[in-house]
């Protein structure tokens, strides 16, 4: 089907606006070759943190009737790994982002420089990791850290600059400081704090006792976010949130997105699902009589 499904973010165009989730696959290079092959117009790496961590012990997802529940506990081999991942991206001649963790803006600084070196298309910032202690929204706390971290990791790179943000009461405050200290774009949202009890062994069932919640259960909850950020602020944004069909991922575009990124519908649904969704937003397009995609960003604010 000849439609266009190109779509400009952070001054890149990609063939399509659908990219993994951070976390989900794209933590060694046979997993980038992998997702190379599945149709996404850009992938994404598991949050990479300076040193290698080895995660929480099992049980550390948990499949729910709505969703997936997980404490991974940042599980990564360590920024130097991040070569061979852009690496194994450009054999393919795929778009990537760099996603990278730090527990301060001294150690997002090293991150990014050390990330730069290795050129990918994107580096997103992981601001927003509920669940893994002086990791994510532990060392984005304020709004005046995320102001900092944004500032002086973009004042050293020219790579374009994601900020993953959670789901908060302030968040349209929080994008726009990533954004007006150089972010130029921001992901929304990463997993909402959620836990589950067993009530025979009468105690918490992941190990780190609590996780982050994803999938169908929070996509309205991440489509109300885009739609905050994108009336308020206007911003370049990559939706993320329980996306498993194409309707879920139009939902998206019109709210405000220009990136859907998909993660737990790969485990849940497995990896067809991507040209499924791909499948789907050209036929809808197709039956609406637009000319292109992109032409629909936003579109739900129209007056
Ligand atoms: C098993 C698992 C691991 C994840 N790891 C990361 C991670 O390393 N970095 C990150 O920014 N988000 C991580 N996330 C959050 C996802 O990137 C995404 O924001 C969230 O799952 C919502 O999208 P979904 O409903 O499509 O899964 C992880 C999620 C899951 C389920």
């Amino acid at each position: 089907m000849d439609v266009d499904m190109q779509i400009r973010i952070s001054g890149k165009t990609l063939r399509n606006p659908l990219m993994n989730a951070s976390g989900i696959l794209g933590d060694s290079p046979d997993s980038i070759r992998l997702l190379s092959t599945l149709g996404f117009g850009c992938i994404v790496t598991k949050t990479l943190t300076w040193e290698p961590r080895e995660g929480y012990r099992p049980p550390i997802i948990i499949p729910l009737n709505h969703g997936l529940l997980n404490a991974v506990g940042l599980a990564n081999p360590g920024i130097k790994a991040g070569r061979e991942l852009v690496a194994a991206a450009k054999e393919n001649n795929m778009p990537i982002a760099i996603s990278i963790g730090g527990s301060n803006t001294d150690d997002f600084v090293r991150l990014v420089e050390a990330a730069s070196e290795f050129r990918p298309d994107f580096i997103e910032l992981n601001l927003s990791c509920p669940h893994t202690p002086g990791y994510g929204v532990d060392a984005a706390k304020t709004i005046d850290t995320i102001r900092d971290i944004v500032k002086n990791v973009a004042s050293i790179t020219s790579i374009p600059i994601w900020a993953k943000l959670s789901f908060s009461r302030s968040l349209v405050n929080e994008a726009d400081a990533a954004l007006s200290n150089g972010a130029s774009a921001i992901v929304l949202i990463n997993t909402i704090p959620a836990m589950l009890i067993d009530p025979y062994v009468m105690k918490p069932v992941l190990t780190h006792k609590w996780g982050g919640l994803s999938g169908p259960a929070i996509h309205p909850v991440a489509v109300y976010a885009v739609y905050k950020v994108y009336e308020e602020l206007e911003a370049e944004i990559i939706g993320v949130g329980g996306v498993e069909s194409w309707r879920d991922a139009i939902e998206f575009i019109l709210a405000g997105a220009r990136g859907i990124q998909i993660g737990s519908a790969l485990i849940r649904r497995g990896h067809g699902i991507v040209r499924e969704i791909i499948r789907g937003i050209q036929e809808y397009i197709v039956e609406i009589g637009v000319n292109k995609l992109e032409d629909l960003v936003g579109y739900a604010h129209r007056k």
